[in-house]
């Protein structure tokens, strides 16, 4: 983290009109194809472009708002490193949420299954992750002091946040609990290799993506309570025996987006009700 960094918050915040900013407490960050769940929700956009010090995203199905609902805020479409955003950008919308007061953070992404109970098509919870980006978004000096420079990270995907999900779950129906699992990030933009995905399987990894890690390096920082969900839109590579592609992953997650709002849907009317 560079030492401007701080000023850099400071400018996104400053540039949320005032009027629109009220009082979030749950933010959400939502990985590719979330913009259906977002359509469903009211509130007050702020393009990515006139939130200064922003990135905009590059990539399809991340559309770059913020929405501002009255007990919550959503991005809606996030930086990824693969873009080549530096951390701190990747960052900066958790800093710019926890300065609105937010204080727990969803967060949605899409992934590649290892464990043989998952299937393309399912929702995962993550109960804990391993960062292999090479990357630390908290690299560097620490004096703005937002956080402790040796944050715990024991319990980064807070448990009592898992069991209300697996509650809202089951009371939506639908048969059984949510499978949970140790997320693993690569770097991207390639696919894994089916070597790195048996690694990571070796290391205990259970889902593989792209995104993800750094926003709750940040948030854990920050104090923050924290849930991640993953659709598995693909087997991991080489766990089936065929190639991956950004469109099958694509159409693998619109398939799963509808019961994944329902569930971010059923959480938000417990933590965030309006
Ligand atoms: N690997 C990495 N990222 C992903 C995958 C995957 O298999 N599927 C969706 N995002």
């Amino acid at each position: 983290m560079q030492t401007s960094f701080a000023g850099r918050v400071a400018e996104a915040v400053r540039s949320i009109p005032s009027e629109k900013i009220g009082k979030p407490t749950v933010g959400l960050i939502l990985g590719s194809g979330l913009g259906s769940f977002v359509e469903t929700v009211e509130g007050t956009d702020i393009p990515y472009n006139e939130i200064r010090e922003f990135p905009v995203p590059t990539v399809e199905g991340h559309a770059g708002f913020l929405r501002i609902a009255p007990s919550f805020a959503v991005m809606a479409g996030r930086f990824h490193y693969y873009e080549g955003w530096s951390m701190d950008d990747i960052v900066l919308p958790v800093f710019l949420l926890y300065s609105l007061g937010v204080r727990t953070l969803i967060v949605t992404n899409a992934a590649g299954g290892i464990r043989r109970s998952f299937s393309a098509g399912e929702l995962v919870l993550i109960k804990d992750h391993i960062n292999l980006l090479g990357e630390n978004p908290l690299r560097g000096p620490n004096p703005q002091g937002f956080g402790p420079r040796f944050p715990d990270m024991s319990e980064s995907y807070s448990k009592k946040l898992r069991a209300l999900a697996q509650e809202v779950a089951a009371g939506q129906g639908g048969g059984g609990n949510l499978q949970e699992g140790v997320y693993a990030a690569f770097a991207g933009p390639t696919y894994e290799t089916p070597a790195e995905v048996e690694m990571a399987e070796r290391m205990g990894a259970d889902l593989v993506g792209m995104s993800t890690v750094p926003e709750v390096i940040a948030a854990r920082y920050l104090g923050m309570e924290v849930l991640g969900v993953s659709m598995v839109t693909n087997m991991a590579a080489g766990i089936l025996d065929k190639p991956l592609s950004h469109q099958e992953v694509m159409e693998t997650a619109a398939q799963v987006v509808p019961g994944l709002s329902r569930l971010l849907r059923g959480i938000l009317s417990r933590i965030a009700p309006s």
